[in-house]
């Protein structure tokens, strides 16, 4: 019953509260729809913990979603053992950059008190939520060998159970506690992305791509300045 309500009930809640309070965030308060930068107050270990983070954890979250679409692909590709070892090998340092540049993030929002002053409880619990996400995430990684093969035939089946609204969660009620967690705290994070600055995910300035490109001119007069 409670795997029901975690896996099977739990994933519509968070997912309906990501699009429904998105949208209504998105319509009535656009400005605050931001990654709210605190790089004006602190720009050095910034650099060094969120463009790591950016790059692994996209890379990860890329794995994730290749291996829920195209599993057939997956399983042809994880079917040599050089291949297998050389993704999981990739996963592992990936793995670990987010862990250390998350690391470094909170510390970052910790100990300067210029950040700290401007970080909310939402930031907390996200960050709290992030971090056991990657070291959950690790520790599978770690403990629970060739975790990109068995995901093919846990995690894709129960994902796409939950897309076509027939949660079978039979998939995860078997799996290790800490598989669960992970999965759970997925959907948390899920839940907690319109409520936080998370939402900048979905903000990526495309339109910069086609626009025509800005002239700064000087109005002032350079003399007597
Ligand atoms: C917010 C979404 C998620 C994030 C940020 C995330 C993050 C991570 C990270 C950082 C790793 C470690 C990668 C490595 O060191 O190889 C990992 C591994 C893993 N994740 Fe997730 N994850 C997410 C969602 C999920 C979901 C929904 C499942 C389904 C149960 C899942 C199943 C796994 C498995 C099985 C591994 C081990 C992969 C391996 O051993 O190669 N993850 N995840």
């Amino acid at each position: 019953m409670s795997d029901m309500i975690l896996f099977g009930a739990f994933p519509y809640v968070a997912v309906a509260l990501m699009v429904g309070v998105g949208l209504y965030r998105y319509c009535v308060d656009r400005y605050s729809w931001s990654s709210q930068s605190s790089q004006f107050l602190e720009s050095r270990v910034l650099f060094w913990g969120s463009v790591p983070w950016h790059y692994a954890i996209l890379m990860i979250l890329l794995a994730h979603f290749l291996a829920f679409l195209f599993p057939t692909g997956w399983g042809v590709i994880l079917g040599r053992p050089i291949r297998l070892y050389l993704l999981e090998v990739t996963g592992l340092g990936l793995g670990l950059s987010t862990l250390i540049a998350l690391a470094l993030l909170i510390f970052r929002r910790v100990l300067n008190a210029r950040v700290s002053a401007v970080t909310t409880i939402v930031d907390w619990l996200v960050l709290v939520a992030l971090f056991l996400q990657v070291a959950t995430g690790v520790y599978i990684a770690f403990t629970l060998r060739w975790g990109s093969v068995w995901y093919l035939h846990t995690a894709t089946p129960w994902l796409w159970s939950l897309v076509k609204f027939d949660p079978q969660v039979q998939y995860l009620a078997v799996m290790p506690t800490v598989v669960k967690l992970h999965a759970f705290n997925a959907f948390l994070i899920i839940a907690l992305f319109p409520f936080s600055r998370l939402v900048h995910v979905v903000s990526v300035p495309l339109a910069y791509l086609s626009r025509p490109y800005q002239v700064v001119i000087w109005y002032r007069s350079r003399v007597g300045r």
